[in-house]
């Protein structure tokens, strides 16, 4: 299967507003696909859409070659993270991904593997509640990977963590790629947070997708930002993909 995610003329709209407009995303099986755009891009509405959060207005959605419908099981096979992870605030790190284990019909060992994982390991008997911004995140993350899917989808996985837990989660999410097969869908408003390991970043605006482009092609030409603040320049007369 060449693509793991594939919309078509997918769109959202809440009343007047067209949140996201006709977007044809294709992401590739063991790839990493960074979803880049400001505040308010539409990058989480359009993430939801994939994972039965809420419906399209208009359009199609395959994961695994499959068409997308809130029965048909296909979300077990895949991990997410959309916007602000919620948990039970009174339970601790180690029950709320407890519940989750039992939900995905993962084994309890999976756990601890991705506490480790994600460096949590240590407050694992905290209460949510306790833990700080950033512990949540990784609490988040190691949620999406219970059941070691073969999709992830994650709404700005790096929000909140510090530089040197920006490069952990990077390397993790590589490492996943690398040594799983894992494909992953990101997002991020920021090009510096995703440019080190994305290997395709589409341009989202206004609920457009934009250009996809292979982060490869930058390697030995111009730099991907000053491509990048181009297309900021000129993205009111670009193309729709
Ligand atoms: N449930 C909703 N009802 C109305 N407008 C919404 C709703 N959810 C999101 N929006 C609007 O859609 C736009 C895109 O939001 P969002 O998808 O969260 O963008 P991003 O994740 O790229 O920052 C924003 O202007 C937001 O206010
Ligand atoms: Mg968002």
């Amino acid at each position: 299967m060449e693509y793991l995610i594939e919309t078509g003329s997918l769109s959202k709209q809440y009343g007047r507003d067209v949140i996201v407009n006709e977007v044809n995303l294709k992401v590739r099986a063991g790839t990493i696909y960074g979803l880049l755009g400001e505040n308010g891009a539409g990058k989480t509405t359009l993430m939801k859409m994939l994972t039965t959060l809420t419906l399209p207005t208009q359009g199609t959605i395959k994961l695994f070659g499959t068409t997308l419908d809130r029965n048909s099981g296909l979300m077990s096979k895949v991990g997410t993270m959309i916007e602000t992870p919620v948990f039970y605030p009174s339970l601790s790190a180690e029950e709320n991904l407890t519940i989750h284990c039992r939900y995905k019909n993962a084994p309890l060992a999976d756990m601890k593997e991705y506490l480790e994982l994600l460096g949590i390991y240590r407050h694992k008997d905290k209460k949510v509640k306790s833990l700080s911004l950033g512990m949540k995140q990784r609490l988040g993350l190691a949620r999406a990977l219970i059941g070691n899917p073969e999709l992830l989808i994650l709404d700005e996985p790096i929000n909140g963590l510090d530089p040197s837990g920006i490069k952990e989660i990077r390397e993790l999410l590589i490492g996943l790629k690398k040594e799983r097969g894992t494909t992953i869908l990101l997002s991020s408003h920021i090009l510096h947070e995703i440019e080190h390991c994305a290997d395709t970043i589409g341009f989202m605006h206004r609920g457009v997708l934009y250009k996809e482009k292979a982060v490869d092609e930058f390697r030995h030409s111009e730099s991907l930002e000053d491509y990048y603040m181009s297309w900021i320049d000129e993205r009111e007369e670009g193309e729709a993909i």
